[in-house]
């Protein structure tokens, strides 16, 4: 994946076409749920990103095979030896803790570090313990960690009070493979859940209603080996648009679902920009000046918490003031202070921020403090005056599948070191 550091000599408006990966919000789940299959699972053009390799050690840490032939990555949890998510696995991916359904179902034991504070809020697990708790399973914790057990998981009604990604994909997890119907109400309807559930019914999964706020799940006695493509990857699609757009760009995007991206497709034009939509390609061409406009953050259908920043960077090249409301993740404007450092004018008051523009951005040394923090700054960099180093780049490699080559591919002037 390059080196530490991404150096960018901005300036260049990108032209060109980008090839979007597979979504990393989409094949993590995916990976973790080939658990509950007893023969192997096959996921197609998987995208390279260094998530995935940390989910491939947390499966083998639990007894589980996984391999690479070619593009393809391959997941063999014919054996499962381990219940165990450490509190090293949970602090490297928060999403690790998506092994408790499946070992639920398989092994009926897991026991998990209990996530603490992260860089952008609290995330607790409240959701995901409660619903299990609905369908057999008796909680202990102790010294930080959670172990939960079952004698068997059955159906249950379950009524999530905040819409959460997680929680409504650990607990399609055990539903499939627990006795009798679960229905999950305000479930999130995020495109990853959808296919997720296709996935889960590839392997013999009972499960409707994914994309909408109830999902019913029928369990099953046993889900067996399939393949998979998982969907392209809604949030690397925006950046790229983000990037064209801030750049005075004229970029076609191809492998990607426009019905993913409307609410940042809508955003888009507002603030100017032209967008064509064709059968899985996105063409998107800049406008001279782009202007203002204001976003609140909210789960799907609304605009995605993981475009925020990479919105805000672009805020700060657009003509007049635009209002930032981030409503999912309590603390996760940390890229507005990065951002002043290119000359950004950014007042943060509470859940909201107000981006003055148009700024004039210059290159200077940041750091990127979270994956999309990273992915706004490399947005600002291609449109600012001069030379940005963004180190601690190891974040932006969690989620974006080859990144500097796809943007040089492109004109952007992009290095790693
Ligand atoms: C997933 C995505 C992440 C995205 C987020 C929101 C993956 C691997 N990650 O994260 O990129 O930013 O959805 O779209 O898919 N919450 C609780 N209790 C719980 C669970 C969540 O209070 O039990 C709160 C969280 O603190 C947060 C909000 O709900 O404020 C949203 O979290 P959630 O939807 O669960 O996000 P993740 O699944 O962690």
């Amino acid at each position: 994946m390059g080196g530490d550091k991404i150096i960018i000599e901005g300036g260049v408006p990108l032209k060109g076409t980008i090839n979007v990966s597979g979504a990393k919000n989409a094949v993590l789940p995916v990976i973790v749920a080939s658990l509950l299959s007893s023969t192997p699972c096959r996921i197609i053009d998987a995208p390279q990103l260094a998530d995935v390799e940390v989910i491939c050690q947390v499966l083998e840490s639990l007894g589980a095979k996984t391999y690479w032939v070619g593009k393809d990555l391959y997941v063999d949890a014919s054996e499962i030896s381990h219940c165990e998510a450490s509190d090293e696995i949970v602090q490297k991916m928060r999403a690790s803790i998506l092994v408790m359904g499946p070992l639920l179902a398989r092994m009926g034991k897991v026991r998990v570090s209990q996530p603490g504070g992260c860089a952008i809020g609290t995330r607790p697990i409240d959701l995901h313990l409660k619903g299990f708790e609905a369908m057999g399973v008796q909680m202990s914790k102790e010294q930080g960690y959670v172990t939960a057990q079952t004698n068997g998981l059955r159906g249950a009604r379950i009524y999530l009070d905040f819409p959460s990604v997680g929680a409504t994909e650990n607990l399609m997890m055990a539903a499939a493979l627990a006795k009798g119907t679960t229905v999950i109400e305000n479930a999130a309807e995020e495109p990853e859940i959808v296919d997720l559930a296709n996935f889960i019914n590839s392997m013999g999964g009972r499960i409707r209603g994914a994309g909408t706020k109830i999902i019913k799940i029928e369990g099953v006695s046993e889900l067996t080996g399939c393949e998979h493509q998982v969907i392209p990857d809604r949030i690397e699609a925006g950046s790229y648009l983000m990037a064209a757009a801030i750049t005075g760009g004229d970029l076609t995007l191809e492998n990607v679902i426009g019905d993913h991206l409307k609410p940042v497709i809508a955003k888009l034009v507002e603030v100017g920009c032209q967008i064509t939509e064709g059968d899985s390609t996105l063409h998107i061409l800049a406008p001279q000046t782009l202007s203002a406009a204001d976003i609140k953050t909210l789960p799907y259908p609304g605009f995605p918490t993981d475009m925020q920043a990479q919105y805000m960077a672009l805020m700060t090249r657009a003509q007049g003031a635009s209002v930032i409301a981030e409503t999912v993740f309590e603390n996760r404007f940390m890229h507005a202070e990065e951002l002043r450092r290119m000359g950004a004018d950014i007042r943060i008051n509470g859940r909201s921020a107000v981006v003055e523009g148009p700024c004039r951005l210059q290159g200077a040394m940041v750091k990127a403090t979270d994956l999309r923090a990273g992915a706004a700054l490399v947005i600002a960099a291609l449109a600012a005056e001069g030379h940005t180093e963004i180190s601690n780049t190891y974040y932006i490699d969690r989620g974006y599948d080859n990144l500097a080559a796809k943007l040089q591919g492109v004109g952007a002037r992009i290095t790693r070191r």
